[in-house]
């Protein structure tokens, strides 16, 4: 049994952590569990300024996108988050059973709201958005990267008070990390790789070409030890290039080192770029097909918000008649 739910921003083409820290596990779960819905997320990222056109093509891409990697239609509900407004009724009710001091120590809005000044108030009742995506289904598991764990214990703190005052509805929900749950930028490998990097060199992208990809790694920062070794506290560089390569050659870090072995970082970072490459290229040319084909993504989109729906609304009903509304 269990149900599984996860969500991705429509910010743009997906980088190599959004793959191999979430997106690869959802196209795996697919045959895992009995029921699985991913959400295009696009009522959070709208917690960012947003030109609405782009917006609007950004979320047919990223349908085109987790098409590409693998996500099959007929074995998960896959649908545009704004499509089904008991997201924004759940999540106005979880926000009155949760305290601001709560939501105040979570890393994002503490690093958002520095970097704008002032940050929304949708910036900061984010985390409760996400806690009512996810109980919305009642979803016992939820794949994602290791930056959402954080987000994860709020939905189930939240799962608890709700139960709590109102008798037991939600189960507890549980993250399930990848191998790779955090992937490294490539400028600075003690940070994430993240969407919004200024630097184009930090992040690989779904979309990038060969020629990108092996640019990338091959500027990618390393120390002044030649040789390759997996540590990542005291080589932070060169040991996500080891765990990207395991992870995109599907083997093992002792596996993938034993491939470096008699090659210097230079020429490591080649056989790395090779393995990229060859695992992005059926995805980025998926892609580059089913952009073309905007009528059937809307298609696609429509009738997976259709489905969430009838999810979603015997379980709203359900709080509205609890919390005494109904
Ligand atoms: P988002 O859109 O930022 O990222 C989508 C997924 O990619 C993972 N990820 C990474 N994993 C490893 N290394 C990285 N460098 C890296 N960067 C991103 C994220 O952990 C995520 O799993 N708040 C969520 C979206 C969301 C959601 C939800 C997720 C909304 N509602 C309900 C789960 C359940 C977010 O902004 O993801």
């Amino acid at each position: 049994g269990g149900r599984v739910f996860s969500g991705i921003q429509p910010t743009g083409v997906p980088h190599l952590g959004n793959y191999l820290g979430a997106l690869e596990t959802w196209v795996s779960l697919q045959d895992r569990y009995p029921s699985v819905l991913y959400s295009i997320v696009d009522l959070h990222s709208i917690t960012q300024p947003q030109d609405p056109a782009q917006l609007r093509l950004n979320i047919l891409d990223m349908a085109a996108c987790l098409l590409a990697c693998g996500i099959d239609p007929q074995r998960s509900i896959l649908f545009q988050q704004s499509q089904v407004s008991e997201h924004a009724e759940l999540s106005w009710i979880l926000s009155c059973l949760t305290t601001m001091p709560r939501l105040r120590h979570l890393p994002q809005w503490k690093m958002k709201s520095k970097q704008k000044g002032e940050g929304s108030v949708g910036l900061f009742t984010y985390p409760v958005l996400q806690a009512a995506d996810i109980l919305l289904y009642r979803s016992t598991h939820v794949p994602v990267g290791e930056d959402q764990v954080q987000h994860l214990e709020l939905a189930q703190d939240v799962a608890r008070i709700f139960n709590n005052r109102y008798g037991d509805l939600f189960p507890e929900p549980r993250p399930l990390l990848s191998a790779t749950r955090k992937v490294k930028s490539l400028r600075d490998p003690t940070a994430k790789m993240s969407k919004s990097d200024p630097h184009a060199m930090a992040t690989i992208h779904l979309s990038d070409s060969p020629d990108d990809i092996m640019l990338k790694i091959r500027r990618a920062v390393t120390d002044f030890t030649s040789e390759v070794t997996y540590d990542p506290a005291a080589r932070p560089g060169v040991s996500n290039l080891v765990s990207l390569h395991a992870a995109v050659a599907m083997v093992t870090v002792e596996e993938a080192l034993a491939q470096a072995r008699g090659l210097d970082t230079g020429a490591y970072k080649l056989l790395v770029a090779d393995a990229v490459v060859t695992r992005l290229r059926p995805i980025r040319e998926e892609m580059e097909r089913l952009r073309a084909d905007r009528g059937h993504l809307e298609v696609v989109l429509a009738k997976g918000s259709q489905r969430a729906r009838e999810l979603a609304a015997p379980v709203l009903m359900e709080v509205r008649r609890r919390v005494g509304f109904s």
